[in-house]
């Protein structure tokens, strides 16, 4: 990746022009002891995962598919909240490299203009009070057309070059990424997740919303609240009541 901007993410780099999911392909690094920072990068997955067993769509030379491997001293239950660190990290990158406003949906899609472009997917390799690993998977539609997009999710999915008409450097941003994501989680790691909870509030879409929120467990409708300092979705159900949520699918339902 030229223009990297780096102390260690990215120093090792394993490369791919075709792949099954570079996050397979991680985790087994990470396992071998990868060092903190090692990142798998293909041009073309044949078999890219998402969040809750979906599968993601990786074209070939049009995207950034990559899991970057970070070994943080920190205990696991702070791990959750580095798929945030990363939402943070990407937002900033895209903004940057390209004149977008990219916003977050909690906890961790990039949307611009209301579809998403970057999903991320985050594994913890842990073993009771210590992190081994931390396995940060992100897919970013970068050059894509809209016809590389099926029909039926042309209204929820989109690239950065469609939305603003132009192609993109991809090593560009895959080097701004990871730029964010070592000054954004190296800040997490020594200050905490209170700075990283005022650049996610800043650019996220959901707080404020109706919302409904699909768990494994249930169906909650309600507004927005905000997030805990855990990174934790509270919301204010219709009853009044307020929940919180660690993990679940949302959708905005406007105002
Ligand atoms: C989501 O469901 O929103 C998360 C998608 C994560 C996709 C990335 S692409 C690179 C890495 N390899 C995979 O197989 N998945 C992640």
């Amino acid at each position: 990746i030229p223009n990297l901007n780096t102390k260690q993410l990215g120093r090792t780099i394993d490369y791919y022009t075709t792949c099954e999911s570079t996050q397979i392909i991680a985790a087994d690094k990470a396992r071998e002891g990868a060092p903190h920072g090692t990142v798998v990068i293909a041009e073309e997955q044949t078999d890219g995962r998402g969040r809750l067993d979906r599968s993601w769509n990786s074209t070939a030379n049009k995207g950034i598919w990559m899991s970057v491997i970070i070994r943080p001293a920190i205990s696991p239950q702070f791990a959750a909240q580095f798929t945030l660190v990363s939402a943070v990290a990407i937002t900033q990158a895209i903004q940057e490299v390209t004149n977008l406003t990219p916003e977050i949906k909690w906890p961790n899609d990039i949307l611009i203009n209301g579809k998403k472009v970057t999903g991320i997917l985050t594994e913890l390799q842990a073993d009771m009070d210590i992190v081994h690993s931390i396995i940060i998977g992100i897919g970013v539609n970068v050059n894509q057309e809209l016809s590389a997009f099926e029909e039926s999710i042309q209204k929820t999915a989109t690239s950065l070059k469609i939305e603003n008409g132009e192609e993109i450097d991809r090593s560009l941003l895959a080097a701004k990424i990871l730029y964010y994501l070592e000054k954004y989680g190296d800040l997490y790691v020594e200050n905490g997740f209170k700075p990283i909870k005022i650049l996610w509030e800043s650019h996220n879409c959901t707080i404020g919303k109706r919302i409904r929120a699909t768990t494994l467990r249930e169906t909650l409708e309600g507004v927005a609240l905000g997030i805990t300092n855990d990174g934790v979705l509270e919301i204010k159900l219709d009853s009044g009541e307020i929940r919180g949520v660690y993990s679940a699918d949302i959708h905005l339902l406007g105002k």
